[in-house]
């Protein structure tokens, strides 16, 4: 039994995290250019969803391949691991094909992913947009603001670092829908990495000054924007999200999650609470990982990275395989 101090987290073995995300990468490999998103995606969380039956924790998807109509397999609300009833109680974020499209395509940066906190910790995100702002390690708390302007935000950031504003190199995904917040950044000065999917990857590339991105702004999925504030929990930065509905029934499905406030600005740490493991293992390589190698002599090399919020501990994972 769990004493109520108790950590459920320290009950899990972080590493074997990597067990599960590896597990999602290796199964979406074998799709990766094979232009079908659908069987990489398939592929993925049925080998995500075998992998969680080896941990020993009571674990329950609060982020996941949908709500329980939608989705066969790691839907929400879905119990999942090899202790239920006995063991820690556990909240997972999951993707297990982050990019089916970059997957089906050959593209960078696809990931397989998941977070985990104890029970209550992860905001329970409906699957609708999130408009996402995000920087870096290092910056006084509250630098950046989703209710100010792109160009507010790039400057109290570029003055913070000491640098121009059109020194500020910013990370957005490419579409349409952003057409008008590329122009504004642009006219600053600023430089864009236009990315074609993947925004875990694109958040958590302002964490890493090699990839010389300094913000990431823009609209993608809000259960990947909690699994991108899981990671900056573990290793810094601030981020902050808000929810776009573009319909009634979007509104309904965040009302139904408990959601309130339907204009709330999010912090990182109003996404991600107490302490929380962030896993991934790159399926395609890209700016965070390298992706699945198939090597010769019947091997194939995977990359993985496994943090922890509550020590900070970052540990990146090369697993060598027999095929
Ligand atoms: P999938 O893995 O579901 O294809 O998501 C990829 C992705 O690029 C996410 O990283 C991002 O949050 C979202 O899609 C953006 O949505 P859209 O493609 O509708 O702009």
């Amino acid at each position: 039994m769990n004493s109520p101090t108790d950590n459920p987290l320290d009950r899990v073995l972080v590493l074997e995290m990597v067990r599960v995300t590896e597990a999602a990468a290796v199964a979406a490999s074998k799709l990766i250019g094979r232009g079908d998103e659908k069987a990489a995606d398939a592929a993925a969380v049925e080998a995500m969803r075998k992998a969680f039956d080896t941990l020993d924790i009571d674990g329950t998807v609060v982020i996941g391949e949908g709500e329980r109509d939608e989705a066969p397999m790691l839907f929400i609300g879905e119990k999942v691991g090899g202790a239920i009833g006995k063991g820690p109680k556990i909240d997972i974020a999951l993707d297990p094909l982050e990019g089916t499209t970059i997957t089906a395509k050959a593209g960078p940066n696809s990931l397989a992913v998941l977070a985990a906190s104890a029970e209550g910790c992860l905001l329970n995100a409906p699957d609708v947009y999130m408009d996402k702002l995000a920087v870096g390690p290092g910056y006084p708390e509250g630098i950046i603001d989703l209710a100010r302007t792109p160009t507010e935000n790039v400057t109290a950031v570029a003055e913070a670092k000491g640098v121009k504003p059109s020194d500020i190199i910013v990370c957005v995904l490419d579409r349409p829908r952003h057409a008008e917040l590329i122009a504004e950044l642009r006219s600053i000065g600023c430089g864009v990495v236009l990315i074609g999917d993947g925004d875990v990857a694109g958040v958590i590339a302002v964490t890493d000054e090699d990839t010389t991105i300094d913000m990431y702004m823009g609209q993608g999925g809000a259960p990947e924007g909690v699994l991108a504030a899981a990671a900056l929990r573990c290793v810094g930065g601030q981020f902050n999200g808000r929810l776009v509905f573009r319909n009634d029934d979007e509104k309904a499905r965040a009302r139904k999650w408990g959601i309130e406030d339907l204009d709330r600005i999010y912090t990182r740490d109003d996404l991600v609470k107490g302490d929380c493991i962030f896993a991934a293992t790159g399926v395609t390589s890209g700016s965070l990982l390298e992706g699945v190698k198939y090597r010769r002599g019947g091997k194939m090399t995977t990359e993985s990275v496994v943090m922890r919020a509550s020590s900070g501990t970052v540990r990146w994972i090369r697993g060598e395989h027999k095929i």
